[in-house]
């Protein structure tokens, strides 16, 4: 059974805060996420875990040519939607479902603050080889090691659902892949709760290289607020071109 990660629970509260085009908290990394997609202009992209749509949007306002944008959750897509009335092509669905998706149509395949809510990583990786034109980027973000004593040091006491009282525990399972459970009461006091998938920065990295792709470049990003402890790891990697054999001789 596949864990639940949806944010249909709090889909209404995370519209609201984060607006048009995303949160304060959100920022560093959807800034450098962009720029790794630099020039956005006249790109075809697909966005998973979309949430509102607040990234996308800011892709359509950079210039691209096309957005797709994708969530697990049903309100969230039905929210997003009725904020953009053209420019964005919405789907309610999983991220690993590239169904309906031509091959070599897309220039990047984008996902914001999603990738650690994605159980099978590798899916992603497979329906991006797909989908991707060749030379095209799969571009996404992971935790950086040290959003736990950013984290602590802006005086929060939890990081993905684990208690921040003793952070050498929560190093000492770094390297062991396993889930979280976030969980939760929204403004409007609906109990939310979802799973997050722990894993070390080599599992995105060999699952990428593994299946072909090449690292194009890795951008450690600060926190927005408090601290200049970076928070977010942005990974760029490159659908590169599939090579036959080469002839004997
Ligand atoms: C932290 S939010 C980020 C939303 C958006 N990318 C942003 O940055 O504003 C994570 C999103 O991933 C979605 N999600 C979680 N698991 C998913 C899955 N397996 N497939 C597609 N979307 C998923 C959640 O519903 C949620 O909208």
């Amino acid at each position: 059974m596949e864990l639940s990660t949806s944010f249909d629970g709090l889909a209404d509260d995370w519209d609201e805060r984060a607006g048009e085009y995303g949160d304060e908290r959100g920022d560093s990394t959807a800034s450098a996420l962009i720029n790794a997609l630099s020039p956005v202009q006249g790109k075809a992209i697909y966005d998973l875990g979309c949430g509102n749509g607040a990234l996308a949007r800011r892709l359509v306002r950079a210039g691209a040519l096309s957005v797709i944008a994708s969530d697990i959750s049903p309100r969230l897509i039905k929210l997003a939607s009725a904020r953009d009335t053209t420019a964005i092509q919405y789907m309610n669905r999983r991220a690993t479902d590239f169904t309906r998706i031509s091959s070599s149509s897309v220039d990047a395949v984008v996902l914001h603050r999603a990738a650690f809510y994605i159980e099978h990583f590798g899916r992603i990786v497979d329906g991006a080889r797909r989908v991707l034109t060749s030379g095209g980027s799969l571009v996404f973000d992971v935790h950086h090691p040290l959003l736990p004593a950013a984290r602590k040091v802006a005086g929060r006491t939890v990081a993905y659902g684990e208690s921040l009282d003793d952070l050498n525990r929560i190093w000492a399972s770094y390297s062991q892949p396993h889930s979280t459970r976030v969980t939760g009461t929204d403004s409007r006091g609906n109990a939310y709760s979802y799973a997050c998938l722990k894993r070390p920065l080599q599992y995105y990295v060999n699952a990428c290289l593994s299946r072909g792709m090449r690292l194009r470049r890795l951008i450690e990003v600060e926190g927005s607020r408090a601290t200049t402890i970076p928070t977010a790891i942005v990974l760029s990697m490159e659908n590169s071109v599939r090579t036959g054999l080469r002839p004997p001789g």
